[in-house]
């Protein structure tokens, strides 16, 4: 418990209003960028045009590749490697949610150790140095910012799977939360759910400390007091700064000790309902603390639960943002358990390591059972 390392290469720029800022400290970083981002967000709200303003100001030249999808697979990262291939650049500006940011720094891996993105899965699975990696977030989610790991969708293996080393964590990490100001109320909730999620597992994980568990609590503390407000009041804005430091926070917890089984079943409800990431986890929480507790970690969730009341607090804060509490609001059926209990075997391998309990099969159908 009481033994870590910490080292974190980022920069952290945050403020509000401070995009240009931050940027300019990316000339530093490189003179050629590929810039990533999805399809809609950041050149539909003129984003794009004020970041390759700064780019060109600071004489920057750089190529975009505005093609990730939410949830993006190994080909979609692939084909923005290919663009990559043919462009060039010294450094990765990734800008978006969790999806750009991660394709990101998957490409920022490619681009330098060329190859297959297969190989890269794992630990430490490549021989050079990633390109730098700007990130600049536009949910109050992800985390990824601070973060090694960048996770991505492979629908042969029907998983998502994590490319995990310290040299793919960011080099700047620009948050700005006047970014956050046209995030649709439904997207915050669940953005901001996922983050919430990041600081429990990490508080529950086997590799937990003292300082991942402080910035844990830092964040939980953050987002309850953010979470409803950022999602239903008017002096939302305001809100939405306290939830993307709450996310930022997550994610320096995260980034000590990976996420456990609500990540790992809640890639089952992407995988297999097409469910938005952070309203998964936030679905599952309820749940799998319950049945966290009854596996020998009932001292660990308690501590955290007297936060926010228990079970029945957290289910009136989901209802209160939102978000769905069961798998029949989803269009989940008695008939889908099977397929749900196989795909988490496939799912949490990773989530079991990091958590130091193992759910046999009838565990899984027993906790999707009672979320129907
Ligand atoms: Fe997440």
């Amino acid at each position: 418990m009481n033994t870590f390392s910490f080292w974190l290469p980022t920069k952290i720029v945050f403020e509000r209003g401070g995009l240009e800022k931050g940027l300019r400290l990316a000339a530093g970083i490189g003179h050629s960028a590929f810039i990533v981002c999805g399809k809609n967000f950041a050149s539909g709200s003129g984003l794009l045009n004020r970041i390759t303003r700064v780019l060109s100001e600071t004489r920057v030249t750089w190529t975009t590749f505005a093609q990730i999808k939410p949830e993006p697979d190994i080909e979609n990262v692939e084909e923005g490697f290919s663009l990559y291939q043919r462009s060039g650049g010294d450094m990765i500006l990734a800008v978006g949610g969790g999806s750009a940011l991660d394709a990101g720094k998957a490409i920022a891996v490619l681009a330098t150790n060329g190859g297959k993105l297969r190989d890269y899965f794992g630990v430490d699975k490549f021989g050079r140095k990633p390109l730098p990696v700007v990130a600049v977030p536009t949910t109050c989610g992800t985390g990824s910012e601070v973060t090694q790991y960048a996770v991505i969708v492979d629908r042969q293996a029907e998983t998502k799977r994590t490319i995990s080393s310290e040299s793919i964590i960011p080099e700047l990490a620009i948050l700005d939360s006047d970014l956050l100001k046209t995030l649709p109320p439904l997207l915050v909730a669940a953005t901001a759910m996922d983050a919430f999620s990041h600081a429990v597992e990490s508080f529950l994980a086997v590799k937990a400390n003292w300082l991942s568990r402080s910035f844990s609590l830092a964040s939980l503390n953050a987002l309850l007091k953010a979470i409803p407000q950022a999602v239903t009041e008017k002096e939302r804005e305001k809100f939405k700064e306290i939830a993307f430091y709450g996310s930022m926070m997550a994610g320096l917890a995260l980034n000590q000790t990976g996420t456990i089984l609500i990540h790992g079943m809640g890639y089952v409800l992407t995988i297999f309902y097409g469910l938005h990431h952070g309203t998964a986890n936030a679905l599952l929480m309820p749940a799998v603390l319950k049945f966290l507790k009854a596996k020998g970690l009932e001292r660990e969730v308690n501590e955290i639960e007297s936060l926010w009341r228990g079970e029945d607090g957290l289910r009136k804060l989901l209802r209160e943002i939102g978000l769905p509490l069961c798998l029949r609001e989803i269009g989940g059926k008695p008939e889908d358990i099977s397929d749900l209990v196989r795909l988490s075997e496939i799912c949490c391998q990773r989530a079991v390591r990091n958590m130091g309990v193992k759910p046999t099969e009838e565990d899984y159908a027993e906790i999707w059972k009672a979320l129907l």
